[in-house]
């Protein structure tokens, strides 16, 4: 468990490099550092909240805990885009067990960046997922209710169980009391940037996890 784990960090780090030295986002190991080096975003980023490593040892650590609930089992797991990517991408790829993956895209009505907790599916899921063992990854719980819909709206397909993973959830943010079986980091509900959370369509391609620098938003 803990080799995959560990190999699985090192396919991140190489990647990184060879994204540093062509790209903006400044030298090498950037993201491999203790901090970030702020200037190199434009003074975009605040304060760094997880480092790449630390990312992905959670993430190791979760894939641990998914072999060991689903050993035996068929399981699903069914990305919520577009956020879901990354924590899809490496988690799937940190499991030992065989898992099958399917994608939704949903939309929340409302304005701005709040949830109204109506939500409208841009694309389903390919898979019927009746009698089947499914697991919905998330980026982010925030208020909680795009989960709440999306979790009433699964359990009407008759899966055989139905669980949620998510890599960040802002427990100061709950509107709606969501079970969550596995989740990454409980993170401070301020603007969050990267591993696929984004702000304004940006940031989520960072390998790490900061908060965004007020200017950015106000
Ligand atoms: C994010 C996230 C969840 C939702 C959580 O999606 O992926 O689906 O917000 O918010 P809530 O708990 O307040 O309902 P978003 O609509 O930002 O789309 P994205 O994944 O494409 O960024």
């Amino acid at each position: 468990m803990a080799g995959r784990a560990r190999s699985g960090r090192a396919r991140v780090a190489d990647g990184d490099r060879r994204r540093d030295d062509a790209s903006a986002y400044g030298p090498p190991d950037l993201w491999q550092a203790e901090g970030v080096d702020v200037s190199a975003l434009g003074n975009d980023l605040s304060r760094v909240l997880y480092t790449p490593e630390e990312v992905q040892d959670r993430i190791g650590e979760l894939a641990a805990q998914v072999d060991r609930d689903y050993e035996g089992k068929d399981v699903l797991l069914v990305g919520v885009l577009n956020g879901a990517v990354m924590i899809m991408a490496d988690l799937s790829r940190a499991l030992s067990i065989h898992c099958r993956m399917d994608w939704m895209a949903i939309s929340s009505y409302g304005s701005g960046t709040k949830s109204s907790g109506v939500v409208r599916i841009l694309k389903d899921l390919s898979t019927d997922i009746a009698g089947m063992h499914v697991l919905v990854v998330e980026d982010i719980v925030d208020t909680g209710l795009t989960l709440s819909y999306l979790i009433s709206n699964l359990r009407s397909r008759n899966p055989a169980s139905l669980e949620v993973l998510t890599a960040f959830r802002k427990p100061e943010a709950l509107k709606m009391p969501v079970e969550v079986r596995y989740v990454g980091f409980d993170i401070p509900s301020e603007f969050v940037v990267g591993y696929g959370l984004d702000y304004d369509q940006r940031y989520r391609n960072l390998t790490g996890v900061a908060t965004l620098a007020p200017h950015v938003y106000s």
